[in-house]
């Protein structure tokens, strides 16, 4: 196929491929099947490969994300990202609605939307093109998240129909689905990570994560409400975001044009109870003055517009009583304190437990047994208590003393510097820690032992046949056949599946270690930089601090863990036994180390491979692929149009520019 055969498939797989996104991502009417979809996806990176030169930054294959970034850029916003005025009540809204009529009179319409629990975001467009996508920041100025926005499939990398002006900016929402937030925090919960407390602080996390691919997998929705631009091509809100609709946007479904208040407390009240059926969170609704006209002479404070006003709902609450405390000993030892409530119906369901967080929130709310409490559900999931109602407080009532001793092991409950909880450190023997080490150990995502359940585990700690993980590859059957309720085939079933264990690859056994701090994803990117267990259990904390995603917290974890002696003990076990402590032959020999501690800037287009081939042929090879140049780059590896900006920089800072070629001869074994 010659060039201009391949480029005309390109042009038509991608036209292809953004459709059925849109389809798919903005409209939720799907076009195509999973596999179909995936045919053209693939077809299209098969002639990217073999064309590198004819990769567009506008290509559906940027979606899946793939580039590093350790800083930011700062970015200054052309138009300021105003915030909206909150209101709570009927009265506070009639107050907006009598200022506006002063202003435009008594003609004029409202607009009423939802208001989107995420964070905003600004989309840049020119000539249908998206080259930018910032975040709110400071309002005036905000961080450059264009390679994360772009694994975001509703945002439309290139517009579709016509009419959209040449120059604009779309403004919007970025969030997470409930479904996805609640599958991610089931992971987190799986590494021993904190989960996230709702689904706006995870879409928050995400969106700053350095790692474009991790982006990617997390799944982010968005839904723009506001264009901005220097000459729009119509004069009504609502009319402009149909038509933005056209062009690829995702835009609510849920939007209505209104004659007055009347019109603005009944789409308040609709939504007051159909928004716990919405996939995700809303926290409000708001009301903007429909004509652009009118909106300019409304104008704007130095922190809203005058056109505009939310209106927030109140988080759902009741009030019960509070019957008891439990605390629960986690995997890592956190110590949680679990109310037990009479039950009560809260936004749809039957609540008997809350959450209290830890200690000092006990304190601050000063509750006590038998107290009348306020329970509520606001963007998180797990209710939480936030008052005691004081009125209704018993005489003599008890305070609530978190305990000193560990509720399942007796051991001294400690507290760590900078966290706010009590944990038990006597990981090495108390029960629950135990067992939920093992239970982690054979999870489906780690070693995959399935004929092993949290009851076998149970049965197996108490009849002192389990200690640590490593005590689970010294079972026979003849050990575990007199256990209760244990026949013959599930025991040999238990025997199989360890035996089985030891081929499962090294990325996933370092996973299942249990680490603080070590999910699935970044174990993974452990295993490919380090390669094998010996180096990572050597790396230091400045080494590790050089794996895309590690910080200071997560490297001290992984070098306190290599430096516990038990913990060495059990690993040295695991290595007799002969489980997996190093990547695979076949995929070692496409990794080197000939590029430690270089870092690599890549700009432009080039003929041989394309740039996500590239920046894996850096970290493969030990490098660091880093977004912009700085006087710590060491090369930049340069194509075809690298942009002046670039080249200017890196002359001023003396950073010498290579070609494809020589890099690749740098790698050449
Ligand atoms: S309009 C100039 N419309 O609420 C104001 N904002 O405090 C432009 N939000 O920062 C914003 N849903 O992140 C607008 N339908 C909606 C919205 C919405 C959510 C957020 C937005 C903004 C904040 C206002």
């Amino acid at each position: 196929m010659d060039k201009h055969e391949a480029e005309k498939e390109i042009n038509k797989l991608s036209e292809q491929i953004e459709a059925h996104n849109y389809n798919y991502y903005a409209l939720s009417k799907p076009s195509i099947s999973d596999f179909e979809f995936d045919k053209l996806l693939e077809r299209l990176i098969q002639l990217e490969k073999e064309h590198p030169d004819l990769v567009k930054p506008d290509s559906p294959t940027q979606r899946v994300g793939g580039f590093v970034t350790k800083e930011f850029k700062q970015v200054k916003h052309r138009y300021p990202m105003l915030s909206l005025a909150n209101t709570y009540s009927e009265e506070e809204l009639n107050d907006f609605d009598e200022r506006v009529r002063k202003v435009v009179g008594d003609d004029f319409e409202y607009c009423c939307e939802l208001k989107y629990d995420g964070l905003s975001i600004s989309l840049i467009y020119k000539n249908g093109i998206l080259q930018q996508a910032i975040t709110r920041g400071d309002g005036t100025q905000g961080d450059d998240i264009t390679t994360n926005a772009k694994t975001i499939r509703s945002i439309p990398l290139k517009l579709t129909g016509h009419g959209y002006p040449e120059e604009f900016e779309m403004r919007g929402e970025v969030y997470l689905p409930l479904k996805v937030f609640e599958k991610i925090n089931k992971e987190r919960e799986d590494a021993g990570d904190e989960p996230f407390a709702n689904p706006r602080n995870c879409a928050s996390g995400t969106l700053k994560m350095q790692d474009s691919a991790e982006v990617a997998r997390r799944k982010l929705d968005s839904t723009l409400y506001y264009i901005l631009g220097e000459s729009l091509p119509y004069n009504e809100h609502y009319e402009s975001l149909e038509h933005a609709k056209k062009w690829g946007f995702k835009i609510s479904e849920h939007t209505e044009l209104v004659k007055d208040m009347q019109g603005v407390h009944a789409f308040i009240a609709k939504w007051e109870k159909k928004r716990h059926d919405l996939p995700f969170d809303i926290d409000g609704i708001v009301i903007k003055v429909n004509s652009f006209r009118q909106q300019n002479m409304l104008g704007l404070t130095a922190k809203s517009p005058r056109w505009a006003v939310a209106f927030k709902y109140q988080a759902e609450k009741a009030s019960t009583t509070l019957n008891s405390i439990s605390f629960q000993v986690g995997r890592t030892g956190v110590v949680t304190p679990v109310a037990n409530l009479n039950p009560v119906l809260l936004a749809g369901t039957m609540v008997k437990r809350a959450t209290l967080h830890n200690a000092d929130n006990i304190k601050k709310l000063d509750i006590r047994l038998g107290d009348t409490v306020w329970v509520e559900k606001g963007g998180e999931i797990i209710p939480k208590i936030t008052e005691v109602d004081l009125s209704k407080r018993k005489p003599h009532s008890e305070v609530v003393e978190f305990p000193k001793h560990c509720p399942e092991c007796n051991a001294l409950l400690i507290r760590r510097e900078g966290e706010a909880g009590y944990v038990c450190p006597n990981d090495k023997n108390c029960p629950p820690q135990i067992k939920g080490k093992i239970e982690h150990f054979v999870a489906r995502r780690a070693m995959n032992i399935e004929s092993m359940g949290s009851e076998t585990i149970d049965l197996l700690f108490k009849a002192g046949l389990v200690h640590n993980i490593s005590d689970l590859y010294n079972l026979s059957a003849e050990k575990i056949i007199p256990l209760e309720r244990m026949a013959e085939k599930s025991a040999n079933n238990i025997i199989q599946g360890i035996e089985d264990s030891k081929n499962v690859p090294f990325e996933r056994v370092l996973f299942a270690l249990g680490i603080r701090h070590v999910g699935e994803t970044l174990a993974k990117k452990l295993a490919y930089h380090f390669k094998n267990l010996d180096s990572l259990e050597k790396a230091s904390q400045e080494q590790l601090l050089n794996v895309p995603d590690v910080g200071e917290i997560i490297a001290k974890s992984i070098v306190e863990n290599f430096s516990d002696p038990h913990q060495i003990k059990i690993i040295e076990v695991l290595r007799e036994k002969g489980l997996k402590f190093a990547l695979d032959e076949a995929e070692m020999a496409l990794f080197s180390n000939v590029l430690e501690g270089k870092s690599f800037v890549i700009s432009g287009v080039f003929a041989k491979h394309s740039r996500d081939e590239l920046v894996n042929l850096i970290e493969k090879n030990g490098g660091k692929h880093v977004g912009s140049i700085s006087a710590k780059t060491s090369y930049i590896v340069a194509g075809e149009n690298m942009g002046p900006a670039k080249a200017d920089k890196a002359k001023k800072l003396n950073i010498p520019l290579i070609t494809e070629d020589e890099f690749i001869k740098m790698i050449e074994k």
